[in-house]
């Protein structure tokens, strides 16, 4: 979808449809939708009167223009703000994927919009454009690439065998047809075009990154092992001018990452570290912020094994990885003038007669033991070593960002992620960042008094599970004692990687959370 900005009145572009938005509870249309409604003769007006549209937020109503009049475009679309107290960016942002996608059902193909809420509030048209771009963008995201005969990643031979990329949809081949090539966003004040494009042109890069990392999360195991997965950060990195690097298993093996090692051991698909790095021109002697993300391609549980409902969407276990992999994207195309270091230790988790067993002890990079209860919590043993890797760069602030238990979820549900922190400040810009963009998070503790005896061992410097009572600040506790002295948080995601009904900039599916957050954190650290 190609988006560009114009100055000029709505009413005058040929479109297939034209966007403008009523808040709730507006009896007479004003600015730009009050200017539609005189060239429609006053249809949003009786449109309101009538009672068949509120205004209600993500609300829509379609009028259709006479051919010939004032108002160039087949349809009008109205989508409703809410409240004119309650809008938030985020709501801009929803409304914008609602309008797109209402547009795309109706089969249109080139868009025409104003953008939402900019002046509301004091919202500054730059902030209000990049959200109507993330809002569409996206809102009208899809994952076509395995249905029909399509070409893309088709499911992989070897030990993966898959078979074939499966029939032909053919009762969806006209839903999928559909798609808006243009999005044209209209502002009658010339002297905001600058600012609007910049907004739109960053939404855009954020918001293109976040569906990168969507579709690597949605691809299945069998697409995307730890080889694919790399092979994928390669590809992009080569696009985007980043620096890439995938370390194999000799090299893990010989840099003494027995945790990570230990997690790979029960597949046969062999495992990647993979490392990208962002330097601005002269930034090459900045202390850099190092992202780490969970890259489990797979998550069986291991010998621990997981019940067999509901496994399936263990292939977003690597939703942490695509998160840093999508941010890392974002911060190249936007020239971020920090200097960001990714780190994506890419495993699969599987039962085999190679794999490690309840009761055995690791040794991870730094020399530290664990103790293995669960062969399931294996997110934090890939990351320890990830995070033991990181220390080589003396990071201003390190993150990890995993989808690591089932207790965050119990905690906090699917509104945001839980973070932990050794330090106040990361936690801080984490919270600003999440608010910022709208990829919330909420903290939970890590005292020491309160919470480190519950990954006391025995026999070994720590155990990698701690039961049921605060299982989240469980995975928190191990992964801190391999952050060391680094300013660090981790950000347990596994509540938000992938949403199981639709709502509008979230179709149902992968989420790419995390994208625009650590974009926004690690951009954040410049200057
Ligand atoms: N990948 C899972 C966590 C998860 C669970 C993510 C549900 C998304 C939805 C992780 O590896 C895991 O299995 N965690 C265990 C840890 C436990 C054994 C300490 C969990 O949370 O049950
Ligand atoms: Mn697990
Ligand atoms: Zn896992």
């Amino acid at each position: 979808m190609n988006i560009r900005v114009q100055a000029g009145q709505l009413a005058s572009v040929d479109a297939g449809a034209i966007v403008v938005n009523l808040f709730q509870g507006a009896t007479e249309p004003g600015g730009a939708t009050g200017a539609i409604d005189v060239a429609l003769g006053g249809a949003i007006t009786r449109l309101i009167a009538t009672g068949d549209f509120t205004g209600k937020l993500n609300q829509t109503a379609v009028l259709y223009p006479v051919p010939g009049g004032e108002v160039k475009a087949q349809r009008v679309v109205i989508a409703g703000l809410g409240k004119r107290d309650d809008f938030t960016l985020d709501r801009a942002r929803q409304v914008s994927a609602t309008a797109a996608r209402r547009a795309r059902d109706l089969g249109v193909r080139r868009l025409a919009t104003i953008v939402h809420g900019a002046g509301i509030g004091g919202t500054d048209p730059q902030r209000a454009a990049q959200a109507l771009a993330e809002g569409a963008v996206l809102g009208l995201y899809r994952f076509a690439e395995l249905k029909g005969k399509t070409t893309g990643p088709g499911p992989s031979g070897g030990a993966n065998a898959g078979g074939s990329a499966g029939s032909s949809g053919a009762g969806e081949d006209e839903d999928a047809k559909r798609a808006i090539d243009e999005l044209i966003v209209i502002e009658l004040d010339e002297s905001k075009v600058p600012e609007i494009e910049e907004g739109t042109r960053r939404g855009r890069i954020l918001a293109e990154s976040q569906n990168f990392a969507r579709t690597l999360v949605t691809r299945p195991g069998n697409v995307l092992p730890p080889i694919a997965m790399a092979e994928e950060a390669r590809a992009m990195a080569a696009q985007v001018g980043l620096r890439y690097e995938a370390l194999e298993p000799s090299q893990m093996d010989e840099l003494g990452m027995g945790a990570l090692m230990g997690v790979a051991a029960g597949s046969e698909q062999p495992a990647r570290f993979i490392i990208l790095e962002h330097t601005p021109p002269g930034g090459e002697n900045q202390k850099p912020v190092v992202l780490c993300g969970k890259g489990i391609t797979f998550d069986t549980g291991g010998i621990s094994i997981k019940p067999a409902e509901g496994m399936w969407q263990m292939k977003d276990d690597m939703g942490g990885g695509a998160a840093v992999i999508g941010a890392m994207r974002a911060l190249a195309l936007l020239k971020s003038p920090q200097r960001t270091i990714a780190l994506i230790p890419a495993v699969e988790n599987m039962p085999s007669g190679t794999a490690i067993r309840p009761g055995d002890v690791l040794r991870a990079m730094d020399g530290q033991t664990i103790e293995i209860i669960s062969t399931d919590a294996e997110g934090r043993l890939v990351l320890a070593d990830a995070l033991a890797y990181g220390q080589r760069y003396t990071p201003q602030a390190m993150l990890d960002v995993a989808t690591l238990t089932g207790g965050v979820v119990t905690a906090l549900g699917h509104g945001c992620a839980g973070v932990m922190a050794n330090d106040p400040d990361v936690a801080e810009r984490l919270k600003k960042a999440g608010d910022a963009t709208g990829e919330k998070v909420w903290e939970l503790p890590l005292w020491d008094d309160e919470y480190k005896k519950a990954i006391r061992s025995d026999i070994a410097d720590m155990k990698n599970s701690t039961g049921r009572a605060a299982s989240a600040i469980g995975g928190g506790m191990l992964l801190k004692q391999f952050a060391k002295k680094v300013p660090w948080a981790h950000v347990d995601i596994a509540g938000m990687a992938w949403a199981d009904s639709d709502s509008p900039y979230k179709p149902k599916g992968a989420t790419g959370y995390g994208v625009r957050l650590l974009a926004e954190y690690a951009n954040g650290y410049a200057g």
